[in-house]
């Protein structure tokens, strides 16, 4: 009988589509639905942190420049990638990040975990005048950074809105947040930005160790 249901079904073409597409749908939200279902149970893992004023404001200056166009902060769980960058990227490490930066699209490497692979004076005169420091550099300079000054005057309304999202700011965090902008230009800000990525989010193995097995899924 079943056999029989099969040979109607293989020989009307659009039944059949029908039919896939409906199976192929049940397959998609049992791997999608859960998804939403679980969106709140990502918490930040031990170690990081929301962004500090400094690097906040950093982070503005990395999306008003749209040095996103060029570089992704997502390293895929392939070896070529670990080797290359280290562990590959969990969520848990961007439930601070709005909106995150993970991307695709590399003119430039990936930068997860860029943060203190170079010094200081490295990023400010790459950022200046990458050719400078890699000759063979595409990426363009951004020498007015160094220029100019860090904007504070809305850095407390940024945090206040950042809480409301969940961000684990405390009164006194927001209270000091302009004097640790003082002085600062928009180059040091990006700097700073730079050096903390990936820094304190190394993933913990289940027994809480950092996972040292270089990032193999
Ligand atoms: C047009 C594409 C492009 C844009 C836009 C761009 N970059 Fe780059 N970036 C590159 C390329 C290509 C490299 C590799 C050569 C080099 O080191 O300069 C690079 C390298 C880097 C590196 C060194 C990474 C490493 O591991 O060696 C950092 C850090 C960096 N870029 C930061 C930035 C920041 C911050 C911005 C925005 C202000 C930005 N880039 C905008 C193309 C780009």
């Amino acid at each position: 009988m079943a056999y029989k249901h099969f040979e109607t079904i293989e020989k009307h073409a659009p039944l059949l589509a029908i039919l896939t597409a409906v199976m192929v749908s049940i397959g998609g939200l049992a791997e999608i639905t859960p998804l939403f279902m679980e969106a709140h149970s990502v918490r930040a893992p031990l170690g990081v942190k929301p962004y500090d004023p400094l690097r906040l404001a950093g982070r503005d200056i990395y999306v008003r420049e749209g040095c996103y166009l060029c570089h992704s902060q997502m390293i895929r769980a392939l070896r070529a990638e670990t080797e290359r960058y280290g562990h590959y990227s969990i969520a848990e490490e961007s439930v601070y990040d709005r909106p995150f930066q993970w991307g695709s699209k590399r003119t430039g490497p990936d930068l997860a975990r860029v943060g203190g692979k170079y010094s200081d004076q490295w990023h400010q005169l790459h950022l200046m005048a990458p050719r400078k420091v890699v000759p063979e550099s595409n990426m363009p300079g951004y020498p007015w950074l160094a220029q100019t000054k860090l904007d504070a005057t809305d850095i407390q309304a940024r945090m206040r809105g950042l809480r409301k999202l969940g961000d684990p700011y405390s009164d006194a965090d927001i209270a000091s947040a302009p004097d640790a902008l003082k002085g600062k230009t928009e180059l040091d800000a990006l700097v700073a930005y730079l050096q903390g990525l990936g820094i304190k989010n190394e993933p913990m193995a289940a027994n809480g160790q950092p996972a040292t097995d270089g990032g193999e899924p």
